[in-house]
């Protein structure tokens, strides 16, 4: 889970045409993909995010999300995809079933989307796993739209969307079997290949196989992972524009640590002069297959992000973009070809900061960040804490946020700006109770 966070007056009769338009009185209710779910202290879901809810933007074959997931498909040509998973889960599809720990920062009402108590927002296509491996598939992809509060800047959306792949072993000689072909088909393919690999050992004391497996067998299905993985980088980054051809490719696997896979790892490559992070994977953890009751099987999984791959490929310089309906930007796509995006014009940024004395009870940078999008939608470009201190005597905190409007598909007014921004403080005020510096 990306952990990383760093950041006037004006026309009265605007103001009050506007806060008609949007008023932050909360209904009782949140409307997600036609269904009226009631909402508790704990809600956060906010209508910017409800109104993502149902787009599937990977669904699309000639927008690069899913052009993208075209590519990863077809190179995973023989795992079935599955469909018809709600983005609506509950906490213990997402966290517990997975051996998440109760006190796991990725469940506050600060990282994640709540409905109420009882249901929230995918956080990642990992929810699904007992259900999809319950329905005894032994090779499947999953995409999906996943949900998490951050920060906003060029690469971070509330939104975005993961690919989750796994495959099932038999826990005896068979899959033994079928390991060993399968591995000795894929070294001869990635022997052949211009890929340079920095490897890790499969098992380490810091990142040990399960109690439950045979050593040999879990060193096999660790190899297969790492190979499966390192011919899907060779697929989605080999010879790409921008790529030195005569370079190798690079690959890196670093030892990770999630709580429903062990040996875990993560994989980086490297993309035009930078080390980028693609991907986390591992062994199932067996408390997982147990969940799902499938019987003396041994398995991996991996999940990426897509975005962050799709503005590498695309040269997508805002994650924004991918949201866009202006037929500047989807028209340049086509399905089946990873093309160079031309940004077709910048609008002037507009600047805007807010000095406040916090509440006692605080303001998580998500949940201004939360706010800002609500009443700003894509307008919003980044927000960045420029400043932040407590007062030696009063020992009151205050925070100071610089809030970049910018559209991506038309010049914004000062004037517009300005209103948005205006909203912004009166209800920061209204919500949160802060006093405005
Ligand atoms: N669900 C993990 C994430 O969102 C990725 C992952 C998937 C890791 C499957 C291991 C196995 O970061």
């Amino acid at each position: 889970m990306s952990a990383t966070l760093c950041r006037t007056r004006f026309s009265r009769h605007i103001l009050r045409v506007v806060q008609t338009r949007r008023c932050y009185s909360t209904p009782a209710t949140v409307s997600l993909l036609g269904q009226q779910y009631p909402k508790d202290k704990v809600s956060n879901v906010t209508s910017a995010i409800a109104d993502k809810v149902g787009r599937n933007l990977y669904m699309n074959p000639s927008h690069p999300l899913g052009i993208l997931q075209t590519l990863i498909s077809s190179h995973y040509h023989d795992f079935n995809s599955m469909t018809g998973l709600s983005p609506i889960v509950t906490p213990a599809k997402n966290f517990d079933d997975l051996g998440f720990p109760a006190d796991h920062p990725g469940r506050a009402a600060t990282d994640s989307y709540y409905i109420n108590r009882d249901l929230m927002l995918r956080t990642h296509t990992s929810a699904h796993e007992v259900e999809v491996f319950a329905r005894r598939e032994r090779q499947w992809l999953l995409s999906a739209d996943v949900y998490r509060r951050d920060e906003i800047d060029a690469s971070h959306y509330p939104v975005f969307h993961q690919m989750e792949g796994a495959r099932v072993f038999p826990m005896d000689a068979s899959g033994r079997a079928e390991l060993e072909a399968d591995n000795a088909r894929l070294s001869h393919h990635l022997a052949r290949a211009n890929i340079v690999i920095e490897d890790v050992p499969h098992i380490t004391p810091a990142n040990p196989a399960q109690a439950a497996h045979d050593p040999v067998l879990a060193e096999l299905v660790a190899r297969n992972l790492k190979l499966s993985l390192n011919s899907l980088m060779l697929t989605l980054f080999a010879g790409r524009a921008g790529a030195d051809a005569a370079e190798p490719l690079r690959v890196r696997w670093i030892e990770a640590y999630f709580p429903f896979t062990t040996p875990s790892y993560e994989v980086e490559v490297f993309f035009r002069g930078k080390w980028l992070e693609i991907l986390g994977c591992g062994v199932v953890q067996q408390l997982t297959l147990d969940r799902a009751q499938v019987p003396n099987s041994i398995s991996w999984a991996f999940g990426l992000g897509l975005e962050r791959i799709a503005m590498i490929l695309f040269s997508i310089p805002d994650i924004r973009l991918f949201w866009s309906q202006d037929p500047r930007f989807l028209s340049q796509f086509t399905a089946g070809q990873i093309s160079t995006f031309k940004p077709y014009s910048k609008y002037p940024a507009c600047y805007k900061d807010v000095s406040f004395w916090l509440p006692d009870t605080g303001l998580h940078d998500n949940d201004f960040c939360d706010l800002v999008r609500d009443l700003a939608g894509d307008l919003v470009q980044d927000v960045v804490l420029i400043d932040s201190f407590t007062h030696p005597k009063t020992n009151r905190s205050s925070k100071c946020y610089r809030v970049n409007y910018c559209s991506m598909d038309r010049s914004l007014s000062n004037e517009e700006a300005n209103t948005i921004h205006e909203q912004v403080i009166s209800t920061l005020k209204d919500k949160f109770g802060v006093e405005i510096r």
